[in-house]
Formats: structure tokens, C-alpha cells, sequence
């Protein structure tokens, strides 16, 4: 299909990791309003966008303005949000053959709303999102020298594990986003290599409470001990632990006024699996993570905020993580 106005900004160059991201497109359409309106309330909002989202489309953007050579594989409809999602990926340089387009079935869409303090609300209606195949036989060419297989839950949980299945076949390592949360399978488990959740998810698959940073660890810990070779909970505005075979760490986040702060956990993680990918140590690549979600936090929409490379490098560097008990 022809790019209109292809830019390819982000093309990777030869010895870029690849790194397949099988997940979610959405068309993000963003309200701005001062608050969040309460039940029966009705507020005039200040501004409307629609904007290219989805945690998968975001996860493959920010790999790809990483520096990571990137497929993606999905499914939108044979409407123009879905044209404008594949123009989006393609401008960033991502291979989208393998996104299908549905015949009959709308393209995601995601209700955004961000208040004045950057928080949001977001509701998806999943469409052609709920219709991802995965063939086996595609996949396994696909990931033929894939460092990392990206994973999130906004795509139907019989796929994803099946996905992870033909990954373990392939000795390609998973990279898993439990979002939007659901239980995760036993099965699952012991195919991730790389687990990264927020203190939600952290508690619902941990059964543990996690509220701050010494419950995050121990959650971490009992994570770990299911089979993935590396945890990260994210914290917000408190940073994340990151916990692997050498124990614990705490890092700290970057303080920014948040402007947006959709698709800062996508940006993290794009960034966490692209220099994981180039072999930089965990801690290193939490780091790199923690300072890109800062500068996407900045920034408004979920796409158009994620930094590039260059951005991450010359952004300010958090303190050293902190060894944890
Ligand atoms: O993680 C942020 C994303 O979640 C948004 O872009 C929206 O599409 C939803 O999928």
C-alpha cells in the first residue's frame, strides 16, 4: 500500500535488533478537559484529536524510535483509521505486512480524555482488534532473528499464548505487558523472559498488596519466582523496582510536569526491550525507559509523544538505583 508523505525518520540501520510486536492498533480520539467530568455533570472540553494509538502500535513505535528494527503484527479495519494507522507505523520506519486489514470490522478506537494534570480515562472499543490471527507459520518467519516478541492483552489472550508458544519454538524471548490486566494462564509463565507491570497488575497477579516501593519489591520477588528471568513494576511518579537473579532495585523517576501521560508505560517499554535487545544491563535499560516516559509525559497524544534516540540520550539521567532488602 503507498505511504502518503513516507518519511521513514526512524528507519533502523542494518545491525539494528528486530524486534516483533504482535498487539493492538487504535485510533485514539483525545478530549482535553479541565477535569473529568463527574456523573450527570456535562463540561466544555478545550480541544478534540484523533490521534494513532493502541499499547501495541505505541510499544512498536517506541522500539522503532529506539533505533530497533520493528514488525508489527495486527489487525485493522478496511476503513481509514485503519489507512491512517499503517501510514503512521510506515512513517516510523516499522514493517506492517503483517497488520491485516478486516474486512468487516472497524478499526480500534480509544476514548481518551486528559485532564489539566495529565492524568487520563481512557475507553477502548477493541473491532478489528479482537480479530488478530495468529498464523503459526507467519510468525515463525517473522521472528527468525527477532531478539524480543512484544506482548500486551489488548489482543485475544488464545492468541497471545499461542503467540508465546511459537516464540519458546522459535528460542525467540517474550517480553510481556499484562494490559489491560487479566489473569494470566500457568502456561504463560514460564515463556516470559521479561515481565513488566504497574503496582494494579503487580497486586492482582501477585495476590499481595502493593502500595509503594518496599511492596513493589517483595510483589516483584513473588513474580519472579513464576518463571520470568526479569520483573519490573512501574511506579508512577515513584519510578520502578526492577528485580532479576541478582535481587532487587529501586529506581527513581525523573520529576516532569506531566502534560499526557498516555502511552508513557508504552514508551517505557519500547525503550526497556530496544536496549535490552542491544545488551545493555537491566539497570541500564530501566533507565533509558525511565527517561523516555519522562519526556512522553511532557508531551501530548500517545504516538506523536514518544521521544527518539537521540532525544532519550540527551535527556536528564535519573540517580543510580538503589539496591532494595
Ligand atoms: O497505553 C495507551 C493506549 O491505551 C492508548 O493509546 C489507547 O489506544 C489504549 O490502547
Amino acid at each position: 500500500m503507498p505511504v502518503p508523505d513516507a518519511v521513514n525518520r526512524f528507519s533502523a540501520p542494518a545491525d539494528a535488533p528486530l524486534l516483533v510486536v504482535l498487539g493492538s492498533l487504535n485510533m485514539d480520539v483525545v478530549v482535553r478537559v479541565p477535569h473529568a467530568p463527574a456523573a450527570g455533570e456535562t463540561l466544555h472540553g478545550r480541544s478534540i484529536d484523533h490521534l494513532p494509538g493502541g499499547k501495541g502500535g505505541n510499544q512498536a513505535v517506541g522500539c522503532a524510535r529506539q533505533g530497533g528494527a520493528v514488525r508489527m503484527l495486527g489487525c485493522v479495519g478496511a476503513d481509514a483509521h485503519g489507512t491512517a494507522l499503517r501510514d503512521a507505523l510506515a512513517r516510523d520506519g516499522i514493517d506492517t505486512d503483517g497488520v491485516r486489514v478486516a474486512p468487516a470490522t472497524p478499526t480500534g478506537v480509544a476514548l481518551v480524555m486528559v485532564e489539566d494534570s495529565g492524568q487520563n480515562r481512557i475507553v477502548v472499543i477493541p473491532g478489528a482488534n479482537a480479530a488478530v490471527q495468529v498464523a503459526p507459520d507467519v510468525l515463525r518467519t517473522q521472528l527468525a532473528g527477532a531478539a524480543f516478541l512484544v506482548l500486551q492483552f489488548e489482543t485475544p489472550l488464545d492468541q497471545v499464548g499461542l503467540a508465546m508458544e511459537v516464540a519458546a519454538q522459535a528460542g525467540c524471548k517474550v517480553l510481556l505487558n499484562p494490559s489491560p490486566m487479566q489473569a494470566l494462564p500457568e502456561a504463560f509463565w514460564p515463556r516470559i523472559d521479561t515481565l513488566v507491570v504497574n503496582e494494579l497488575e503487580a497486586q492482582m497477579l501477585s495476590g499481595l498488596p502493593v502500595a509503594g516501593i518496599a511492596d513493589a519489591a517483595v510483589a516483584a520477588r513473588a513474580l519472579l519466582s513464576r518463571g520470568p528471568v526479569r520483573v519490573v513494576v512501574t511506579l508512577g511518579g515513584e519510578g520502578a523496582v526492577a528485580a532479576d537473579a541478582d535481587g532487587c532495585r529501586h529506581h527513581a523517576a525523573l520529576r516532569v510536569k506531566a502534560v499526557d501521560t498516555t502511552a508513557a508505560g508504552d514508551t517505557f517499554l519500547g525503550t526497556l526491550a530496544v536496549s535490552l535487545a542491544r545488551g545493555e544491563t537491566f539497570d541500564a535499560a530501566v533507565q533509558l525507559g525511565i527517561r523516555a516516559a519522562a519526556l512522553c509525559i511532557g508531551r501530548p497524544g500517545a504516538q506523536p509523544s514518544i521521544p527518539s534516540r537521540d532525544e532519550v540520550l540527551a535527556s536528564p539521567v535519573p540517580p543510580a538505583p538503589l539496591a532494595l532488602p
